[in-house]
């Protein structure tokens, strides 16, 4: 094609043109559909034993397991950029830790603890907790271990007593991450019985048995001691199952769907959003986290521009709450834009 072809064409009809929304930051922020805003966001925090302590986790750089005074600092920072709810998660030293996950139901114990301390001292925070045994369990599994299998409805009896306790100690919403059958409506009894009928429940409805925990686990020093978590986790070949999971922890009183992780399975986010009327969220995965931090501090990709990209698109999918590692660093950057 000559230059003299090129022009020609260039002036040839065409109505429908769309860069003609793209072509100025006034018009492309006008016809921008999606918008993220520092409510969307939950932020996970990790607390651990001890006084004017914390350490950052290896394989998450500028993520901290706090003591619990620090943890408090670091709570009343973020609600300073208007995060207002954590997602609490301890890390316990391993002889705290037996087959029964005991230490989740100790009201003098780090976990309970730390709740009641973040709520005494900021009661507008809304503290989500997680409802599984792995922190506590001498076996790092989310349910009861006997002879290898993962026993489910005695884990059930476990889980339930423990979501009670967290609910005492001043949580405002408990999230069951362990995928047993039948836990959310098993727990939802438990609370309702013991009077705490408004605390709420978001679901781990479509957990995936996935390699992107790795430095989660790190964190809590919660890895399996043996085997793997696919006998209870969903296999990430799996799309109708999520279904399934909806529908039930629907019909037993979730009040939010959650799909974890979120990157790779932003196809169920978009799913379960068009099959249900309860609010989606996504746990956007520690691995999710490390992948851009290391690729960031490679020098490979632009972190700050890599991390936003990626919110936009987990909301984009269809995500109303976002629980990610990124909050502050994306509340900060939404706060100066
Ligand atoms: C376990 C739990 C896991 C995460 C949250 N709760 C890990 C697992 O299932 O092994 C992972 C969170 C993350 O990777 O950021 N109950």
């Amino acid at each position: 094609m000559t230059t003299h072809d090129a022009k020609q064409m260039t002036t040839s009809f065409q109505p429908r043109r769309p860069r003609r929304n793209r072509q100025s930051a006034a018009i492309r922020e006008m016809v921008q559909e999606t918008r993220l805003h520092v409510s969307d966001f939950i932020f996970p925090v990790f607390v651990m034993e001890g006084a004017g302590q914390r350490t950052e986790v290896a394989s998450m750089p500028g993520i901290f397991r706090y003591s619990p005074d620090l943890l408090l600092d670091e709570i009343g920072r973020c609600l300073d950029l208007g995060i207002t709810t954590f997602d609490l998660f301890p890390n316990l030293p391993e002889a705290k830790k037996d087959k029964y996950a005991t230490e989740s139901q100790n009201t003098e114990g780090l976990y309970l603890q730390t709740i009641q301390r973040i709520k005494a001292k900021y009661p507008e925070a809304c503290i989500m907790t997680d409802v599984a045994m792995d922190p506590y369990s001498s076996d790092g599994h989310d349910g009861l271990v006997d002879d290898g299998q993962i026993l489910n409805d005695e884990t059930l009896e476990i889980l339930s007593k423990m979501a009670v306790a967290q609910a005492q100690a001043g949580a405002d919403m408990l999230g069951p991450s362990d995928m047993m059958d039948g836990r959310v409506g098993y727990m939802r009894q438990a609370l309702d019985n013991a009077g705490h009928k408004n605390v709420a429940i978001m679901s781990y409805t479509a957990k995936y048995a996935s390699a992107f925990y790795g430095p989660f686990r790190d964190a809590l020093d919660s890895a399996p001691k043996f085997g793997d978590k696919k006998t209870y986790q969903m296999n990430p070949a799996n799309r109708r199952e999520a279904l399934i999971e909806a529908e039930l922890d629907t019909a037993e009183g979730a009040d939010i769907l959650m799909v974890k992780p979120a990157l790779a399975y932003l196809d169920i986010i978009s799913l379960l959003r068009q099959n249900s009327q309860l609010p989606i969220a996504a746990y956007n995965v520690s691995g999710e986290y490390a992948m851009i931090k290391a690729a960031a501090q490679n020098g490979w990709l632009d972190g700050e521009r890599a991390m936003m990209e990626s919110l936009m698109a987990i909301k984009r999918a269809g995500a109303d709450v976002i629980l990610t590692y990124f909050a502050k660093e994306a509340a900060q950057l939404l706060a100066n834009a």
